[in-house]
C-alpha cells in the first residue's frame, strides 16, 4: 500500500504540481439554471483507454464475463421472489420495448420521495414498493444481476440525463465533490481524469472517469462491479474516506458524471482491467 501511494506521488505529482488555481473549478455560477459549460472537448469511453485484448472481451457477447450477470439478471426479472409477489415481468414486460432507453435517463429525481435515485435505487424501490420485498445489498449478485439487465437494453443509446428543475441542486452538489480535493494525497477526481488523460497509473491507462460501461466486469475483481463500487476505489486511491455504495453523494456524483458523458452511448456490461 505505501509502495502505490509513493509511486502515485512520485509519478503524478510532478505533472500535478504544475495545475494553477485557475484550473481548479472552471468558472461557472452553480445556482444559474443555465447550461453548466463542460469542461472536456472530447468525451471518449473507458473503452477507448483499455488494451485491444481486454475490448475484444467486451465487444464478443459469448466471452463477455458480464454477459452471465445480464442472463441471471433475465431469469430474476422472470421468477415471482415469492408465490405471492409479482414479478418484475408481470407488470413490465405488458409495454412492447420493455426497459429499452430506460438507463440513459438515470440517475433521475424521484417525486415521491423527494430524492436523486440510480437504476439500482429505482430498482429496490420497485422490490420494496411493488413486490412487497426487502431491498437487495448493494452489490449483491441480485441487484447487479438485474442492473446489468436493464442497462444492457439500452446498450448503444446515447446517455441523456435531466439536470434541471428539481435535480438541479443534486447536480450541483455532484459537480462540487468532483472538483473538490481529498484524501491524503489532496487530489480531486479531475486531476485524475481531466488533467492526466492518457498517462499511466499504476498499470491503468488513466481514462475520462466515464460512467457508461457500468455495471463492468473488472478482470482484477474477477467480478462484476457497480459504479459505486469503482468510485470508492478512486477514494481510495488517494487515501479519502469512501462512502459507503449506494450513499446519496455517490448518486449525486453519478448525475454530474452522466451529465459530463453526453454524446456516449451506454456500453455496460463493459470489461476493464
Ligand atoms: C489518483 C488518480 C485518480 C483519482 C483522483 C480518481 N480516480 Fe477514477 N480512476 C483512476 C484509475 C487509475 C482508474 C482506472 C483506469 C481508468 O479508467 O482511468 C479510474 C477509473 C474511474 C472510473 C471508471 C472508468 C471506466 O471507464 O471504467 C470512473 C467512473 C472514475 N474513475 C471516476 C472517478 C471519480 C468520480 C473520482 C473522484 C471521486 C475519481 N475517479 C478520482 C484513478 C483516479
Ligand atoms: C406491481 C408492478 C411492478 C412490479 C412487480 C415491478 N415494478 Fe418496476 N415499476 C412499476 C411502476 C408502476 C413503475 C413506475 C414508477 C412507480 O410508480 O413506482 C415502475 C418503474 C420501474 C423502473 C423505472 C422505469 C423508468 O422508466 O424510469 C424500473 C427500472 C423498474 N421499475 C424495474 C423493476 C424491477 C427490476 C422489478 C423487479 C425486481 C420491478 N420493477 C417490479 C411497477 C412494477
Amino acid at each position: 500500500m505505501n509502495h502505490s501511494r509513493g509511486f502515485i506521488a512520485l509519478v503524478l505529482a510532478p505533472a500535478l504540481l504544475g495545475i494553477s488555481a485557475a484550473c481548479e473549478r472552471p468558472a461557472n455560477p452553480a445556482s444559474s439554471n443555465r447550461e453548466p459549460t463542460r469542461t472536456l472537448t472530447q468525451v471518449l469511453s473507458g473503452y477507448e483507454f483499455q488494451s485491444e485484448d481486454t475490448r475484444v472481451l467486451q465487444d464478443d457477447p459469448f466471452a463477455n464475463p458480464g454477459m452471465l450477470w445480464v442472463d441471471q439478471g433475465r431469469v430474476l426479472w422472470r421468477s415471482k421472489p415469492a408465490p405471492d409477489a409479482p414479478s418484475c415481468s408481470s407488470c413490465h414486460d405488458k409495454k412492447a420495448d420493455s426497459l429499452r432507453g430506460v438507463a440513459t435517463r438515470y440517475p433521475t429525481y424521484d417525486a415521491e420521495t423527494g430524492t436523486l435515485v440510480n437504476l439500482e435505487g429505482r430498482v429496490n424501490r420497485c422490490r420494496e414498493k411493488h413486490q412487497r420485498r426487502s431491498a437487495y445489498a448493494y452489490e449483491s449478485t441480485q441487484l447487479l444481476a438485474l442492473t446489468a439487465f436493464i442497462a444492457h437494453q439500452s446498450k448503444g443509446m446515447s446517455i441523456k440525463v435531466d439536470i434541471d428543475g428539481p435535480a438541479r441542486p443534486f447536480f450541483d452538489s455532484g459537480r462540487t465533490y468532483f472538483y473538490e480535493r481529498r484524501g491524503q494525497m489532496n487530489l480531486a477526481c479531475h486531476h485524475c481524469h481531466e488533467r492526466n488523460i492518457g498517462r499511466m497509473l499504476r498499470g491503468d491507462r488513466l481514462s475520462q472517469g466515464q460512467p457508461t460501461g457500468y455495471p463492468a466486469y473488472r478482470l482484477e475483481w474477477q467480478n462484476l462491479g457497480s459504479l459505486h463500487r469503482r468510485l470508492r476505489f478512486c477514494n481510495l486511491g488517494v487515501r479519502a474516506e469512501p462512502f459507503p455504495a449506494g450513499a446519496p453523494e455517490y448518486v449525486n456524483l453519478e448525475l454530474f458524471l452522466a451529465w459530463r458523458a453526453q454524446g456516449l452511448s451506454v456500453d455496460a456490461p463493459a470489461v476493464r482491467r
